[in-house]
C-alpha cells in the first residue's frame, strides 16, 4: 500500500485523534466557560474510531496520539486503547500515546500501560494551586499531581506541557523546571496560539515568546541544543547543570510547518489537515457509506492531497493574524 505523502512531499505518519470534545476542565485559553458540546449521536463510535485509525495505520501512520477535550472522560475509552494495542504488537504502529490534563490518570494509568502506552503528555501550566484553579476554571491541582504520580509509578514516562503565559507562569519558570528535574519529567513549553474567540488584546497580553523564555533560562543554565526529535514539533535542549531535557514548541517565533508529519481527526470524523487552517474533510460519510475500506482510503488520500503548507498565525505588528474560530478542544492541539 502506498504511504501518505502530501503536496509538499511530507510523509504523513502521525495521526492525532480527538475522541471527545468534552473536558472536565475549562482552561481559559482553550474553552469558553459555557461550551455547547456536540450531541453524542454525532460522535464516531469506538468501533468506527477503530476502523478509522486502523485504515490510517494501513496507510503508513506509525504514531497515534489520542487527545480531546480530555480523552479519558470518553466512556469506555480503555476498550479503544486495548484494541489499538494489536497494531503495536504487529509492529505497524510504533507509538500509542495520549495528551491528557491528568485528572483521570490515577484511575487509568495502570490499564494504559498494560495496553502498550509508554509515554503520556500531561498539560500543566502552573504548580500554584490557586493559579491552577484560576486557569483551568474547574481543575484542582492535587488531583493532577496524584495522576502524574500514578503514571510514574506504573512506569509511564511523563512529559509536562506548559503553555507559556506572560504574567501568569512567567515567575514560575524555575519552579517548573526544578520540579520536573526533580521528578524526572521532561518539560515542554508551548507558545499560545489564537484558537477560539478570545479577544485580540487579551491574546497579545498573554503571549510570552519562547525566545524570551529561553533567554531567561539561559541566565541560570547552560543550554545545549539537541538534534533529537520526538516525532512532534518540539525542539529540545539539555540543561548542562542538571541533565534534564526541555522542549520548545514555537508556532509563532519559529515556524516548524515545513517538517509537519501529522493530521488531526475530530471525534465526529472530520479530518483537519492543519491545526491552523479551516479546511477539513468529512471522513464519517465515506466511513458510513460502505463497509469497504477502499472508499474511506480514497477519501483520506483526497484530503491529504489538500494539506496546506502551514498555519498563518502571526502576532507581529501588535495584531493577531491567522486566528481560528474553532476552539483547541475541537482538534485536541
Ligand atoms: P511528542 O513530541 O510526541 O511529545 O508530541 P507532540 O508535541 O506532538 O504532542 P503534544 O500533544 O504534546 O503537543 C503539544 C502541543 O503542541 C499541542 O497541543 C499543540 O498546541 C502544539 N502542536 C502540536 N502539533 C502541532 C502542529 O502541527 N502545529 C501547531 N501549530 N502546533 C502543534
Ligand atoms: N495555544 C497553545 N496551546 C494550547 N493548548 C490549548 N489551547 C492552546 C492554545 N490556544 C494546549 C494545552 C494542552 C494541549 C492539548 O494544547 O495546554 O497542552
Ligand atoms: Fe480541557 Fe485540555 Fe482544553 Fe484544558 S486545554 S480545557 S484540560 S481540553
Amino acid at each position: 500500500m502506498e504511504h501518505l505523502i502530501d503536496p509538499f512531499a511530507r510523509p504523513i505518519s502521525y495521526l492525532r485523534v480527538s475522541v471527545t470534545d468534552r473536558c472536565d476542565f475549562r482552561c481559559t485559553y482553550c474553552m469558553a466557560e459555557h461550551m455547547q458540546f456536540l450531541p453524542k449521536k454525532d460522535l464516531l463510535t469506538l468501533e468506527e474510531l477503530d476502523r478509522m485509525c486502523s485504515t490510517f495505520i494501513g496507510l503508513g501512520v506509525e504514531k497515534l496520539r489520542i487527545t480531546g477535550g480530555e480523552p479519558l472522560v470518553r466512556r469506555d475509552i480503555l476498550t479503544f486503547f486495548r484494541a489499538m494495542s494489536r497494531h503495536l504488537e504487529s509492529g505497524a504502529l510504533k507509538e500509542l500515546t495520549l495528551t491528557t490534563n491528568g485528572s483521570q490518570l490515577a484511575r487509568f494509568a495502570g490499564d494504559l500501560a498494560a495496553a502498550g502506552v509508554r509515554r503520556v503528555n500531561v498539560s500543566l501550566d502552573t504548580l500554584d494551586a490557586d493559579k491552577f484553579a484560576a486557569i483551568t476554571r474547574w481543575g484542582r491541582l492535587p488531583q493532577v499531581l496524584e495522576g502524574i504520580r500514578a503514571a510514574t509509578a506504573v512506569g509511564l514516562k511523563v512529559k509536562i506541557n506548559a503553555v507559556a503565559l506572560k504574567g501568569f507562569n512567567e515567575e514560575e519558570l524555575f519552579r517548573l523546571v526544578d520540579w520536573c528535574g526533580g521528578e524526572g519529567h521532561e518539560l515542554t513549553f508551548i507558545e499560545v496560539m489564537p484558537m477560539g474567540e478570545m479577544g485580540e488584546e487579551l491574546r497579545l497580553d498573554q503571549y510570552w515568546p519562547l525566545k524570551d523564555l529561553r533567554a531567561r533560562l539561559a541566565e541560570r543554565f547552560t543550554l545545549v541544543d539537541l538534534a533529537e526529535r520526538s516525532g512532534g514539533p518540539a525542539r529540545y535542549v539539555r540543561l548542562k547543570e542538571t541533565g534534564q531535557k526541555i522542549g520548545f514548541i514555537t508556532p509563532l517565533t519559529h515556524n516548524f510547518c515545513e517538517s509537519c508529519n501529522r493530521v488531526r481527526l475530530t471525534c465526529t470524523g472530520e479530518l483537519y489537515m492543519c491545526l491552523g487552517q479551516e479546511d477539513m474533510a468529512d471522513l464519517r460519510a465515506p466511513l458510513r457509506a460502505s463497509p469497504d475500506d477502499a472508499v474511506l482510503e480514497a477519501a483520506i488520500r483526497a484530503a491529504i492531497a489538500r494539506k496546506p503548507k502551514g498555519h498563518d498565525f502571526d502576532y507581529s505588528r501588535q495584531r493577531v493574524a491567522g486566528q481560528m474560530t474553532r476552539h483547541m478542544s475541537h482538534t485536541g492541539g
